[in-house]
Formats: structure tokens, sequence, C-alpha cells
């Protein structure tokens, strides 16, 4: 026997011995019952929940041990003391698992709680759990996606141990209780899709430590602060979907080195977008959509380079548009400014990974054939609507084989729409307005969207659920939903 062969015996009995140890131990946290406050604090938990269609909390029963076979229950593993309550609804897959009700103050019971996981239960109401201020050691709480109601409560910030608050998508409303500055451990805090209102209060700037930031999908106004000097660890900032006004505060060129997804989209913000945005190389995800930012897309933007999705649509921007070097960009979408692209630009065409590419209302005027995309396996989506587009969309469609809608109203496209072949995946068309000839094909009726509504069609429509609207205005469909078609006729 060698020496390292030896050695590897050695180390492998070493761990045997460990194990047992372990297994020791764990049985011995395992055999021992519930603490009695945790099993009280628990049980009070699960009365103050008044459906439970799943039997989420089945196993929850009295006399059992609650650290053993207690579904979402975990304990400390040195004592006998519930750690963490985590309970998830997969309401996308399973809709029955939900719970409703409130949570019970009696869960202030289970004094050494750590985390209190409760997501995607959908029907958890009541007003924000005061009794957790009685939790000395809670120090995740996540409530999403449920329904809590009512303020978040003005004393929030005596929860000073938290690290991270997470009540998206509730019913809360009133304001950010400025008390929340006291929360200097938090990393995460996360109020989104709520009903808050009022402005974003000044004093979050003491949380120096988050990462990730999100107040988006709520009513709130008034200018962003321009605090961001003091996060510098700031990975997420989610703004979207509230009635911000003013431009983009200097400070958040601050958030350059580590800020990965900036979303600003779907508020009021106006002026020009910041020159430093150029300087964010970690960007993954930039949403300004649906603003009032004028002038250019600064020159910058061409070092964007990692830059996954750039959505800066519904915005008053005007050309020249950067030549962007973007080789890994997935969704785009410049649709409805006021540029005038000419041409579908190159570092689109040359992007390899596109799925989402939305160019509506871009002053496009080119020959849809001339738009040779140098990878189409991952298009799922296609958007040029009110462009000058010309020519037959066959071939494209044809070459995107994977494509799951296409977009094309108010162009000059002229083709004859027999000739298209739709992949597999293939669920929207729109090339209303156009001048497509030939019959309505067969293969359209599968489709969960259809327009081509005025253009040149003619001919019998083959039985489809889409509405008249879908057809109006071509030169002679018939049949439903248009009227019959002569008995003479075509
Ligand atoms: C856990 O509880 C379930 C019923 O909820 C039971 O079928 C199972 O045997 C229990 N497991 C243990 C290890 O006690
Ligand atoms: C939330 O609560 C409100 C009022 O109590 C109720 O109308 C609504 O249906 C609830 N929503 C959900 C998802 O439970
Ligand atoms: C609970 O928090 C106290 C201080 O607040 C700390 O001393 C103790 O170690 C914590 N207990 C556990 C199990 O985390
Ligand atoms: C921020 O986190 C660091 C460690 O990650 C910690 O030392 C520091 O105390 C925290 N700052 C505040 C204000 O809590
Ligand atoms: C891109 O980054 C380089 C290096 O940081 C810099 O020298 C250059 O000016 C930047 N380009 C633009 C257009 O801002
Ligand atoms: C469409 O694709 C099929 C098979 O891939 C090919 O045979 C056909 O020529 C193509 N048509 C056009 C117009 O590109
Ligand atoms: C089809 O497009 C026309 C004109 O663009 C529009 O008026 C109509 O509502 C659309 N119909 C459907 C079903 O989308």
């Amino acid at each position: 026997m060698n020496l390292s062969h030896f050695h590897s015996l050695s180390s492998s009995s070493t761990i045997f011995i460990f194990l047992s140890i372990f297994t020791l131990l764990h049985h011995k946290t395992n055999g021992a019952t519930c603490h009695p406050d945790d099993e009280a604090g628990l049980l009070g938990f699960k009365s103050g929940i008044k459906s439970d269609p799943s039997g989420l909390l089945k196993s929850w029963i009295p006399g059992t041990d609650c650290c053993k076979n207690w579904t979402g229950v975990e304990c400390h593993f040195d004592q006998n003391r519930v750690m963490n309550i985590y309970l998830t609804g997969q309401t996308t897959t399973k809709p029955e698992t939900t719970l409703s009700g409130t949570i019970s103050p009696t869960i202030s019971k289970i004094k050494l709680l750590t985390g209190l996981y409760l997501l995607d239960l959908k029907h958890i109401s009541g007003n924000f759990p005061t009794s957790l201020f009685n939790l000395p050691n809670l120090t995740y709480i996540y409530i999403q996606n449920n329904n809590l109601s009512g303020r978040i409560p003005e004393n929030i910030g005596n929860l000073a141990q938290l690290d991270v608050l997470s009540l998206t998508g509730n019913r809360l409303t009133g304001p950010i209780p400025s008390s929340i500055s006291q929360l200097t451990q938090l990393t995460q805090l996360k109020l989104g899709n709520n009903l808050l209102t009022g402005t974003v209060p000044e004093s979050l700037k003491n949380l120096v430590n988050l990462t990730f930031l999100s107040l988006q999908g709520n009513q709130l106004q008034g200018t962003i602060p321009n605090f961001f000097s003091s996060f510098t660890n700031l990975r997420t900032l989610e703004l979207s979907r509230n009635k911000f006004s003013g431009n983009i505060p200097i400070s958040i060129s601050t958030l350059a080195p580590k800020l990965m997804y900036l979303e600003l989209g779907h508020n009021s913000l106006s002026g020009k977008i910041p020159d430093f945005l150029g300087k964010f190389r970690a960007l993954d995800t930039l949403d300004l959509s649906w603003n009032k930012f004028t002038g250019t897309v600064p020159g910058s933007f061409k070092n964007l380079t990692k830059i996954f999705n750039l959505d800066l649509s519904n915005n008053l921007l005007v050309d020249p548009f950067p030549e962007m070097n973007v080789k890994g960009i997935e969704s785009l979408d410049l649709s409805n400014n006021r540029f005038n692209l000419g041409k579908i630009p190159k570092w689109v065409a040359s992007s390899p990974i596109i799925y989402s590419l939305r160019l509506a209302n871009c002053g496009i005027k080119m020959k849809i054939e001339d738009f040779k995309p140098s990878e189409t396996y991952f298009y799922d989506f296609i958007d040029v609507s009110g462009n000058e587009i010309s020519g037959s969309a066959i071939g494209l469609l044809n070459r995107t084989e994977y494509l799951v809608g296409f977009w094309g109203a108010g162009n000059k496209l002229r083709f004859d729409l027999e000739g298209l072949r739709l992949g597999q995946r293939f669920k929207y068309l729109d090339l209303s307005r156009n001048s497509v000839f030939g019959k309505v094909p067969k293969s359209v009726v599968g489709l969960q969207k259809l327009n081509v509504s005025y253009n040149h069609l003619c001919g019998q429509l083959p039985q489809s659920k889409f509405p008249a609207s879908s057809f109006v205005g071509n030169d002679c469909l018939c049949g439903s939903p248009l009227p019959p078609c002569k008995k003479s006729g075509v």
C-alpha cells in the first residue's frame, strides 16, 4: 500500500466518523419534540389560515414534531427551535396552492424565527403583521404576491436587524415611511407592485448596503432622489411604472461599475439620456421606455457591448442612433420615437441572438429582402409596423423558423399571401395596411391573432374565429365573417 493510498483511506475514515457524529446530532435534534412555544406559534399561524385548498399545512399536526415533518418549517440545526417558515404557492402550475387568511399574532411566540417566506400564496390578507416586531432574530421577510393591505407601519425601522424586506405584489397603500432608513443592514428592499404613494424618502440613502432596490409598479411621484452616490453595491434598480418626473439624477453615474438592471420605464421622466450610461459596463437591462426623453441617444452607448435588453421605445428621441456593438443583445425596442433610421441597422442584423426585435415607426425605408439577419434561430418577435418597408416577407418568415409573431402593419409589403409558410410556433400575424394580394390560406386559421385588413386580397375566406375587422378593406374577400360570396363568383 503506497502512502497516498493510505492517506486517502485515513481521510475517508475521518469523514465516516464525522458523518456518524452528524447523524447522531441530527437524530437527537429531530428526535426531540417541537418546542412548545414554537408549536403554539405555528398552530396559531395555521388557525389564522381560513382556506388551504392544496393542504399545504396538513402536516402541521399537534403533538407531532414540527422540526421533523411539518411542511415548510425548518429548525436551527443545534437547537430545537424553529428558524424558517417557508411556504410557497406554485400558482402557475398548481393554481390551488394558495392560502387565504391572515397572519396570526401568535407567530411572535416563535422567538428565534429568522426567516418568514410567504411566497405567491395569493390570498394572505390583513395589514402588515406588527407581531413581527417581537421577533428579535427575524432577518428575512418575504411576503410576496399576496394580498396585504393598509400602510407599511410608521415604525418599520424598528426591525433594524433585517437583511431583506420584500413586500412585492400586495395592495399596500400610503407612503414609504421614512423610518425605513433605520434598516441599515438591508441588502434588499422590494416594495414593487403595491399601491404606494408619495415621494421616495431622501433618508433611504442611509441604506448603504442595498444591492437590490425595487419600487416599481406603484404610484410614487416627484423626482428620483439624487442620492445614489451612497449605494456603491447596488446591482438592481427598478423604478418602472410609477409617476416619477424630472431628469435621471446625476448620482446614478456612481453605480456604473456594478449596476446590472436599470429599469425606469413607464414614468414621466424627461431631459436627455445622460452620456454616462455608456459607462455602465455591467449593464444587462436598460429600460427607459414610455417616458419623455428627448435629444439623441448618446454615442457612448457604443460601449454597452454586454447589454442584453435595451428598451428605449415610446420617447421623443431623434437621430442619429449610435452604431452599437452588441454581440449578445437579446431584445431591442426602439419603437415610437422620432427616429428616421432609414435601414434596419447593420449592428442589428449581425447580432446573433436577438429574440425580440421591435422597430415600429422608426422611419425605415428599405426592401425587406435587404434585411439579412446573420442568424435567425432565436427570433421570436419582429415588429416593424409603421415604416416604409417594401418587398416580400415570404423569405424572412421562411428563414425565421421559430418565429412567434410578426407585426408589419402600415408598410409597403407586396407579396402573394398564399406563398407564406408559417413555422410551427407562429401565433400572431399583422399585415394590415400593405399591398398583400392573393387568397387567405387555410394555414392562418390556427393563429391566435391575425390582421390582413386593408390589402388587396380576394376570394373565399377559410373558416376561422377571427373578427371581420381582421379582413375588411380588401379587394374582394368574401365569406364569414365578411358577407357571403356570390354564388356565381370566385
Ligand atoms: C410525515 O407526515 C406525513 C403525513 O402528513 C406522513 O405520511 C409521514 O409518514 C410523516 N413522516 C414522518 C417521517 O413522520
Ligand atoms: C384581496 O382582498 C380584496 C379585499 O379584501 C378582495 O376584493 C380581493 O379579491 C383579494 N384579492 C386576492 C387575490 O385575494
Ligand atoms: C438571536 O439574536 C441574538 C441577538 O439579537 C443573538 O445573540 C443570537 O445568537 C441569535 N440566535 C440565533 C439562534 O440566531
Ligand atoms: C454593510 O455590510 C457590511 C458587511 O457586508 C457590514 O460590515 C456593515 O456594517 C454594513 N453596513 C451597515 C451600515 O450596516
Ligand atoms: C468607450 O470606452 C472607452 C474606454 O473607456 C473610451 O475611451 C471611449 O471614449 C468610449 N467611447 C465612447 C463613444 O464614449
Ligand atoms: C422556404 O423554405 C423551404 C424549405 O426550407 C424552401 O424549399 C423554399 O424554397 C423557401 N421559400 C422561399 C421563398 O424562400
Ligand atoms: C386590424 O387592423 C386595422 C387597421 O390597422 C384595425 O382598425 C383593426 O382594429 C384591426 N383588427 C384586429 C382584429 O386586430
